[in-house]
């Protein structure tokens, strides 16, 4: 992502949310599904939450779940969503803030961040080391990213890192955790107008010791 892109992020993501009814396919993305089913229900905190799919997951499988993201249109979609489906307010909530600035409130059993990738201005790994304070010891942090980039992605990928799991690992540097997952993992997917792919996600799970 080149530091001077002059497009301010969260009016990219606003206008990008704005621009369709929905951008992603509502449903939690299938990797998340394959880590977080084997780990024990807490508190869990899902960054650039989007349209909160990962989140109504969480909260529908015994955690209590918050989602933060930069579109106050990605969030309120997401508050919807948890509405819709009766997932009673005290085990869910969605707050619109930039994660470069916004601090956590208490500890958490689970980080998750799926896809914290964008084609503009994201600290990416500062966002990730500075909310890794806020795991409970014992808990974990679970960071799924594109290896590559989807065939679909577009113009704007060019912008884009895809971090392999042992660049993940040091970039995150995190002392004191042990990594549980870190690998490449594969998976069939459809895009935005129906082609389908085979992707690879880069996964990450560590727990703090
Ligand atoms: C590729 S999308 C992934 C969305 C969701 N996690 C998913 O898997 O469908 C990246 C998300 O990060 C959010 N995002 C980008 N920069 C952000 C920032 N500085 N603070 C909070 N969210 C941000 C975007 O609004 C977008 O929803």
């Amino acid at each position: 992502m080149p530091k001077d892109d002059p497009t301010p992020p969260a009016d990219f993501w606003e206008e990008r949310y704005a621009s369709a009814d929905r951008i992603w396919s509502g449903n939690v993305n299938h990797t998340f599904v394959q880590v977080v089913e084997q780990l024990t229900p807490g508190r869990a905190l899902d960054l650039g939450c989007g349209e909160g799919g990962d989140v109504l997951w969480l909260a529908q499988h015994g955690w209590d779940a918050t989602g933060v993201d930069i579109s106050a249109t990605a969030t309120q979609r997401g508050a919807d969503a948890a509405k819709a489906a009766g997932i009673p307010d005290e085990r869910i909530r969605f707050v619109a803030a930039d994660l470069g600035t916004w601090t956590p409130d208490g500890t958490y059993d689970l980080v998750t961040a799926s896809f914290l990738q964008s084609p503009v201005h994201l600290p990416r790994v500062d966002i990730l080391r500075r909310v890794s304070e806020h795991v409970a010891p014992g808990g974990h942090m679970l960071v799924v990213a594109h290896a590559a980039m989807p065939p679909w992605a577009g113009n704007h990928a060019h912008h884009h890192e895809f971090p392999t799991p042992a660049e993940e690992v040091e970039a995150l540097g995190l002392e004191g955790w042990v990594a549980e997952i870190a690998e490449v993992r594969t998976r069939e997917a459809t895009g935005p107008d129906g082609e389908q792919a085979t992707l690879d996600d880069t996964v990450v799970l560590l727990r703090r010791a």
